[in-house]
């Protein structure tokens, strides 16, 4: 049965249906679009556009439909979409009085409210995810904050810093994305039933019941634009982006650190796999496949902007095709974080890799420079000196610990002993105590500012 039949001759051709159907996607939101329904009828009844036991027999037939469908005793299928197998299934199951479900609203604003009801549901889960990640990284930092890593620029070593540290950073970034997801959870929780199919309704509905049964902070205030805003996907897809944007950064340390050139991580073989030629292979399947899920996240962002931008007021069928984009971005972004924490918690770290690789490649360069300066040398003489002695070092195959008293005042009077304990690799990073510096004080008073953060969510 069409639910425009009677306006049409003939039945529509099975191609056409097969190209409009959207159950096969939009099925994911049976539990969205049956809650609503049942906000509607109660509404319907409270205000007497239906009779108190025709809500009421709407309701109870729904809200069975509902557990039947969780139960796995309802396969969903044989309908155009989500709204017309629930309403073919209620009057399949209470009779004509089924058929009143649809008084005083349209597929439309239904089907914009089951599409808000189910992305904020997935931010809280997001959310959740995003919480337990920050957990993981904030419990390696604080296992670690003694320990001493190299710090890159240009993927060149630059200064050691506090392996803590670099843990906070990462934390830094989805504490961000936390705040936006939340911040758009607010933002899109507004009710756009009530719109119907673009102009409003002529009944006499209130939406402040549906709005409270519905647990929406607002009801929305234009009807044309109500059935046709989709910013929340777009914004939510914005978020899932950059989110992953965080985890692919992560995710491509990952591969680097746990390398045998760097040798810093170990993933354990749970997380790891091997080549089907070479056997003597581990790769790091996991990240790259999270690396690689960021552009299908990407893409989908960059979809549903190009669906919204040219499209006439007020619905058209072109925002059906909000749904799948924001289904497996859903899913990429929900994977990815669940899957990065389960592997960040057991990875190993190789405390004298780390230590080793942050001595070398001159990195306490800036601290000589620094010390220079401190006694009254511009920093640009300084900066001057400090290149000749790594010139130096270079030429004679040493590094700048290794140097004596003697080789540091060959090219400036200006060094005095405590140069020696100066250009260590732990004495730089414990040098930088400034707030989110690489000291052990300064990165654990960033764990402490982490968590008191992470706690608002
Ligand atoms: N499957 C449709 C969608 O996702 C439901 C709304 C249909 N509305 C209509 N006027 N044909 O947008």
């Amino acid at each position: 049965m069409k639910l425009w039949e009677g306006r049409f001759d003939a039945p529509t051709a099975g191609d056409a249906d097969a190209f409009n159907e959207s159950l096969s996607f939009d099925k994911k939101l049976y539990r969205a679009d049956i809650t609503a329904s049942v906000a509607h009828a109660a509404m319907l009844g409270r205000c007497g556009i239906l009779q108190a036991d025709e809500s009421d027999v709407i309701q109870k037939g729904l809200l069975e439909i509902l557990a039947d469908i969780e139960a796995g005793a309802l396969a969903v299928e044989g309908a155009e979409d989500i709204h017309s197998f629930v309403e073919g299934e209620l009057v399949a199951r209470i009779g004509q009085v089924g058929k009143k479900l649809h008084t005083a609203r349209s597929r439309n604003d239904q089907v914009a409210t089951d599409m808000r009801l189910y992305a904020r549901a997935s931010i809280d889960k997001v959310i959740g995810l995003i919480k337990a990640l920050v957990e993981v990284l904030v419990k390696r930092a604080k296992e670690s904050v003694k320990y001493i890593m190299p710090g890159f620029t240009h993927l060149r070593k630059a200064q050691p810093i506090n392996c803590a540290q670099y843990f906070n950073a990462y934390s830094e970034m989805f504490l961000r994305d936390l705040d936006r997801f939340s911040a758009l959870r607010r933002r899109m929780n507004v009710m756009p039933l009530g719109s119907a199919a673009l102009a409003g309704t002529s009944y006499p509905i209130d939406r402040e019941i549906t709005k409270t049964l519905l647990d929406f902070d607002e009801i929305s205030q234009n009807s044309l634009d109500a059935v046709s805003d989709r910013d929340f996907v777009a914004e939510y897809l914005f978020c899932a982006a950059l989110t992953m944007a965080h985890l692919s950064r992560l995710c491509e340390d990952t591969i680097l650190y746990t390398s045998e050139e760097f040798g810093y991580w170990e993933i354990p073989d749970a997380y790891s796999t091997g080549s089907s030629i070479m056997p003597q292979k581990k790769n790091p399947d996991i990240p790259e496949l999270v690396r690689g899920k960021t552009g299908r996240v990407y893409g989908h962002l960059m979809g549903i902007l190009t669906v919204i931008k040219g499209i006439p007021l007020a619905y058209n069928k072109d925002l059906q095709e909000d749904k799948e984009g924001f289904f497996d971005a859903e899913t990429a972004l929900c994977n990815s974080l669940s899957i990065y924490a389960a592997m960040l918690e057991r990875i190993t770290l190789n405390v004298n890799a780390m230590y080793k690789a942050a001595g070398m490649g001159y990195s306490t360069a800036t601290d000589v420079a620094d010390y220079l300066a401190k006694r009254g040398v511009p920093f640009r003489d300084a900066h001057a000196v400090t290149g000749k002695l790594v010139r130096y070092c270079i030429e004679q195959g040493k590094s700048l610990p290794a140097l004596s008293l003697e080789e540091f005042r060959a090219v400036s009077p200006v060094f005095g002993a405590d140069i020696l304990q100066t250009v260590t690799t732990r004495a730089s990073a414990e040098g930088r105590a400034c707030v989110g510096g690489s000291s052990v004080g300064a990165a654990r008073a960033g764990i402490a500012s982490i968590k008191k953060r992470l706690k608002q969510y």
